[in-house]
């Protein structure tokens, strides 16, 4: 939810773009009015900053006004509509004809709306709009990605990640995702003793839609009833998968998810950054000695750069590897509050790691209470962890046991 500049909470955002260098046709005001009703704000740009713009702003709606160049918006709108199937495109054009109106739906838009943009029509698109978000479970709110970055290798990144996620699904009843973004290291399925099928190359090398079947087929089911998008399992079909594959998956996962939780490489690249973008919560996670403390504050720092709110961001402390700085100098370095420390624990998390299951049954001051306490931070006190989703998921894996 968004708070546009003024006391109104918006649920999202319509993009609305116009010809670059063209003045567009008329005013705004009745989009404006129109798309109030349904908790939209408005937001006007040109054809170039469009695919950015929708990437940060995490919108599921656009408008396209159709120039004096009706093949630019034409294959700008076939271009959102290969990218992002689940989008929503208005085009807006001022000429009725059929040729224009069939090229324009055959490149992806939803509704061609006529300009000047009229409000009883437009009223019409938007009620059509919000029944198909009502339809795809968005309007269950979507779920919640939440992004596990170490500032520096071998903290318990991936520890942290699949224990949280195992806790959300476990004792939290809500349906969850695992994603593992090392691609070339992933070891979130040996973490849990799964030997996956497919994996997010399967999104790389897809031929036809990726759309939330196709996206099914590359998860795999942990018996606890836990999804895992797993990583490649031979390490050069790493390269294949970049900033776009990442934020399609993980816009459907949203769709299926309450919980979507991202284990991150330690090196940032194309996907580490999509999935920063896509987050509604990044865990930093640091240790307490001078590198990782500096680490930190340059991933607090990139993040700025990529406009991400910094209230996006918790920092978390680990123990696991001893350092001399203290919480409130860290916290000062870093630019951000401590959010929550983790103990060290070689116990627990060594075990846990070569067992191939998530941590055991937590001991007091151990880690599997520590996490168990973040994730119910993280999933708001006595959290709605609301009606199960995922039920194509469930038809889909139906023939396998439940636990
Ligand atoms: N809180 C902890 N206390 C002690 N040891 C820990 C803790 N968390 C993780 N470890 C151990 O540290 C090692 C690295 O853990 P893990 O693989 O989770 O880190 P990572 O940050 O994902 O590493 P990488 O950068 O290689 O992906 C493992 O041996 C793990 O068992
Ligand atoms: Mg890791």
């Amino acid at each position: 939810m968004t708070t546009n500049g003024n006391t109104t909470p918006e649920e999202g955002t319509l993009l609305w773009a116009r010809p670059d260098g063209e003045g567009g046709a008329g005013s705004i005001e009745p989009l404006r009015a129109a798309v109030r009703e349904f908790k939209l704000a408005v937001h006007c740009c040109g054809y170039a900053e469009l695919p950015e713009l929708i990437r940060t702003r995490r919108c599921e709606l656009v408008g396209v006004e159709v120039g004096a160049d009706a093949e630019a918006a034409a294959a700008l709108i076939k271009r959102l509509h290969e990218r992002l199937p689940a989008l929503t495109i208005f085009a807006a054009s001022d000429d009725p004809g059929v040729s224009l109106l069939r090229t324009l739906l055959e490149a992806g838009a939803t509704d061609v709306l006529s300009l000047p943009l009229g409000s009883q029509e437009l009223h019409k698109a938007l009620i059509k709009f919000s029944q198909v978000r009502t339809k795809a479970g968005a309007a269950q709110a979507a779920g919640t990605v939440l992004t596990v970055v170490g500032v520096r290798g071998g903290l318990g990144a991936t520890t942290l990640a699949v224990n949280l996620a195992a806790r959300f699904h476990g004792t939290l009843e809500a349906e969850t995702a695992l994603v593992d973004l090392d691609l070339q290291r992933g070891d979130v399925a040996a973490f849990l003793n799964l030997t996956p099928v497919n994996s997010l190359a399967a999104l790389a090398n897809a031929t036809g839609p990726v759309d939330e079947i196709f996206l099914a087929g590359t998860l795999t089911r942990h018996p606890s009833g836990l999804f895992l998008l797993p990583a490649p399992s031979e390490i050069e079909e790493a390269d294949a998968i970049g900033h776009n594959e990442v934020e399609v998956a993980l816009r459907l996962l949203r769709v299926q998810f309450r919980f979507i939780v991202v284990d991150t490489a330690r090196t940032i690249s194309g996907p580490s950054l999509a999935a920063f973008e896509q987050s509604d919560r990044i865990l930093a996670l640091t240790d307490l000695s001078v590198p990782g403390v500096r680490a930190a504050r340059r991933i607090v720092e990139l993040l700025d750069r990529l406009s991400i709110p910094r209230e996006r961001v918790d920092l978390i402390v680990t123990h696991a590897i001893p350092g001399p700085v203290s919480l409130a100098d860290a916290a000062r370095a870093i630019g951000k509050e401590v959010f929550h420390v983790l103990p060290r624990d070689e116990q627990a998390a060594g075990g846990a790691m070569n067992a191939g299951s998530p941590l055991a049954a937590p001991r007091e001051a151990g880690l599997a209470t520590a996490i168990g306490e973040l994730a119910d931070k993280l999933a708001g006190r006595g959290a709605t962890t609301k009606a199960k989703r995922g039920h194509l998921l469930q038809r889909m894996f139906t023939r396998e046991t439940r636990p």
